[in-house]
């Protein structure tokens, strides 16, 4: 569970453990990680442990991925859920926008490192939490990654890495369809987590602009994950247990790249990393 320590991630990471689940919790701060331990233990859930990562940081996912593969403990379920829109732009010490990593490229890097790895097996399920956001943007790797200040729009990059994961989402789901493995993309609706608390904060203020909670948030996460529905091959997003289009404007299905041509791109910035 990435993004575990707040939000909808913790939502999932209780509900999960109710059910009955070993979880691993990776999130950036120790010190929240370690509250929600005592919590957990407080409230009586086993079953957690906690993998401190900052999921900014290409080089953090490699030595989460070079822990889990020293444990050599496979997953049964991923969920990709770390994301945050940035009003700031934050540009790491890797040279990347911080949002770019935490949104796609730690996803797929964890991803595919866990599939690499053979961590992720045969008819385990990866979910992925994008948003109502992507709605707006099409697919364009030129955008991913803005690092110049004066092309900086937080609601923007948030939005074509919102659109990039809908995509990469349908990617994976073709090409390890013979691994057995279920790749499901979910928007969780607003919930009034801290995220929104922080990103959003004048949209917060409107009237009927947040309708539910963390749990009602996260329902159809736990709920991807436990019935595993069939999907229809193409664009699709689920939505309060249901399958909804990707796409509400025309425009944003104007696109010349595709989700091999971003799995390459994303790839790309991983071979480049490397090399730095
Ligand atoms: N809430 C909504 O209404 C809403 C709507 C649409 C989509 N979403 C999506 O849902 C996902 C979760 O959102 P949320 O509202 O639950 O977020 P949140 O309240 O900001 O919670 C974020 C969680 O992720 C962790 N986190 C943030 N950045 C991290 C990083 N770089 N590395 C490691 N951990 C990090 C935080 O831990 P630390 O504090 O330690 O960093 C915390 O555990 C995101 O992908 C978001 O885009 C949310």
């Amino acid at each position: 569970m990435t993004g575990g320590s707040g939000g909808l991630g913790r939502a999932v990471v209780y509900a999960a453990l109710r059910g009955g689940a070993t979880v691993t919790v990776a999130a950036r701060s120790a010190q929240k990680l370690s509250a929600l331990s005592a919590e957990l233990a407080a409230a009586g859930l086993k079953g957690a442990d906690t993998e401190c990562c900052d999921f900014t940081l290409v080089a953090d996912t490699d030595a989460l991925l070079a822990r889990l593969a020293a444990q050599g403990k496979p997953t049964d379920v991923l969920v990709n859920n770390v994301g945050a829109l940035n009003d700031e732009l934050l540009v790491t010490r890797e040279g990347l926008a911080a949002s770019f990593v935490s949104n796609l490229l730690s996803h797929y890097q964890l991803t595919e490192g866990l599939i690499a790895r053979e961590l992720l097996r045969a008819r385990s399920v990866v979910v992925n939490v994008t948003s109502g956001g992507g709605y707006h943007f099409p697919l364009l790797a030129a955008m991913l990654n803005v690092t110049d200040p004066a092309r900086h729009s937080g609601v923007a990059a948030y939005g074509f890495h919102k659109r990039a994961q809908m995509v990469l989402n349908q990617y994976w789901n073709t090409i390890h369809h013979d691994r057995g493995i279920d790749f499901y993309v979910m928007h969780p609706g607003w919930a009034d987590t801290a995220g929104v608390q922080r990103s959003l904060p004048r949209f917060r203020e409107l009237p009927n602009s947040i309708s539910r909670d963390a749990e009602a948030g996260m329902d159809t996460i736990t709920w991807l994950v436990a019935h595993r529905p069939a999907q229809p091959a193409g664009e699709l997003v689920w939505f309060d247990r249901k399958i909804r289009p990707a796409h509400v404007y025309a425009h944003t299905r104007h696109t010349t790249e595709s989700g091999q041509s971003l799995a390459k791109t994303l790839q790309q910035y991983l071979l480049d990393h490397k090399k730095s």
